[in-house]
C-alpha cells in the first residue's frame, strides 16, 4: 500500500493558505488546513501529519506556541515543522529554533525551493518512521522468540512431566472404585489438554518454528506434542544441535510432519520412531511406524490414490537435491527415509 503523505498548512491568511495549497497540490500530498493555532493543535493530534507548514504570526496562539506545545506532546512531538517567517527575521528564527522548528521558509517564498524542501523533509520523515516501525517489529520478534524458548524450556516441560507422572501414578495405583477411576481420568484429561494447549500456543507464536530453533529442536517439539496425545514415540537425534541450511531444515521438517500426519490418519498405531543422523556429508531422517502399512504400488498410482502427501514429500526432496524412500508392506508398518546433502 502506498502511503500518501499528509501536510498540514497553518496560516490565518486565507490567501496564503490557498497559495501554499496550489503550489503543493500537484506533488501528491493530502493537504489539510487550519486558520488558527488552536485548530492546528487539534488537527495535528488527529491527523499525525507528515509535515506542518506553520505561520509564525497568528492571532491567539501564535506559531511559536503551537510549535512548543506540539514538541511537548509525546504523541505528536516527532512531526516535522517548517516555520514560515518574514524575510530575514533573525529573532523569529532564533525563537523558532528554541521552540523546536525543523526548518524555516521566508515569506515571500520561492515556489521551487519550497516544494524541494517540503519533499525532502517528508521523505526523511517517512524514512525515519519506517526505521522506527522496523525496529519495533524486530523487538517484538525477539520478545516472541524469548517467550517461545521460555514456554518450551519451562512451562511445556513441567506440564508434560505432570501429565507423564500422573499416568505413571495411575498405572502403579489402579483406582479401585469407579468414582476414583473417573476422577483420575478427568485429572489426566486436564493434564493432557494443558500440555496440548501449551504446545499450540508455542506453534501459534511461531509457525515457522524450525527456522528459529533448528531442525532437531523443532522435531523434538513436534514429538512432545504427539507424546502429549499418548503416542509411544522415540527420537534418536544423532545431529545434536547442528544447524543445516534453512532450505534443508525446512524440507526435512515438512517431510517429518507429513509422515507423522500419515501415521495419525492411516497407520492405526501410535508406536513411532524418528531418527535424525549425519551420514558423511548427508543428513538422514527416518520416520518409522509399526502400523498397518499399505500397498506401495497402489498408493504410487495417482489414479488409485487420491492423496498428495507422499508425492509432495517426493517432490520436496527432489527439489532439495535429496532422495526419499518408502518401505512398506501391508501389516508391516511404514518406514520413510529422507536423505540429502547438508
Ligand atoms: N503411515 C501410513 N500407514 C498406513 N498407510 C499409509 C501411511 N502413509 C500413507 N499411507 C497410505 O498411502 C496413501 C497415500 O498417502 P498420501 O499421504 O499421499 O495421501 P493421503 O494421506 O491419503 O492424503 P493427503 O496426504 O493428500 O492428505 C494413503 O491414503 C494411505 O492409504
Ligand atoms: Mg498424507
Amino acid at each position: 500500500m502506498t502511503h500518501i503523505p499528509t501536510l498540514l498548512i497553518v496560516d490565518d491568511d486565507a490567501g496564503l493558505r490557498e497559495l501554499l495549497r496550489t503550489l503543493l497540490a500537484g506533488d501528491g500530498y493530502c493537504i489539510e488546513m487550519a486558520d488558527c493555532g488552536e485548530l492546528a493543535l487539534k488537527l495535528a493530534a488527529e491527523l499525525l501529519p507528515d509535515l506542518i507548514l506553520l505561520d509564525v504570526m497568528m492571532p491567539g496562539v501564535d506559531g511559536f506556541e503551537v510549535c512548543r506545545r506540539l514538541r511537548s506532546d509525546a504523541m505528536v512531538a516527532d512531526v516535522p515543522i517548517i516555520m514560515v517567517t518574514a524575510l530575514n527575521d533573525r529573532t523569529s528564527r532564533l525563537i523558532g529554533i528554541e521552540a523546536g522548528a525543523d526548518d524555516f521558509i521566508d515569506k515571500p517564498f520561492d515556489s521551487v525551493e519550497l516544494r524541494a524542501r517540503v519533499r525532502t523533509i517528508v521523505r526523511l520523515n517517512r524514512f525515519r518512521r519506517l526505521i522506527e516501525e522496523r525496529h519495533r517489529a524486530d523487538l517484538l520478534e525477539e520478545e516472541k522468540q524469548r517467550l517461545v524458548y521460555d514456554l518450551h524450556d519451562n512451562l511445556a516441560q513441567r506440564v508434560s512431566s505432570v501429565h507423564q507422572q500422573l499416568q505413571a501414578f495411575a498405572h502403579r495405583h489402579p483406582p479401585r472404585s469407579k468414582q476414583t477411576q473417573e476422577e483420575l481420568g478427568a485429572i489426566l484429561q486436564l493434564a493432557q489438554s494443558a500440555t496440548r494447549e501449551t504446545r499450540q500456543l508455542m506453534t501459534s507464536l511461531q509457525p515457522e518454528v524450525q527456522e528459529n530453533v533448528g531442525l532437531a529442536t523443532a522435531l523434538r517439539m513436534q514429538i512432545e506434542e504427539c507424546q502429549a496425545e499418548g503416542w509411544d514415540i522415540a527420537f534418536d537425534n544423532g545431529l545434536g544441535g547442528e544447524r543445516l541450511s534453512t532450505n534443508a531444515e525446512a524440507t526435512l521438517f515438512k517431510v517429518a510432519q507429513e509422515a507423522l500426519t500419515n501415521v495419525r490418519k492411516h497407520a492405526e498405531t501410535q508406536r513411532v520412531a524418528l531418527s535424525l543422523q549425519r551420514v558423511g556429508s548427508s543428513v538422514r531422517l527416518e520416520v518409522r511406524d509399526w502400523g498397518r502399512g499399505f500397498d506401495l504400488t497402489a498408493a504410487a498410482n495417482p489414479r488409485l490414490s487420491g492423496g498428495i502427501g507422499l508425492r509432495s514429500m517426493q517432490n520436496r526432496m527432489k527439489l532439495a537435491g535429496g532422495t526419499l524412500e518408502i518401505c512398506t508392506q501391508p501389516g508391516e508398518g511404514v518406514t520413510v527415509v529422507a536423505e540429502l546433502q547438508a
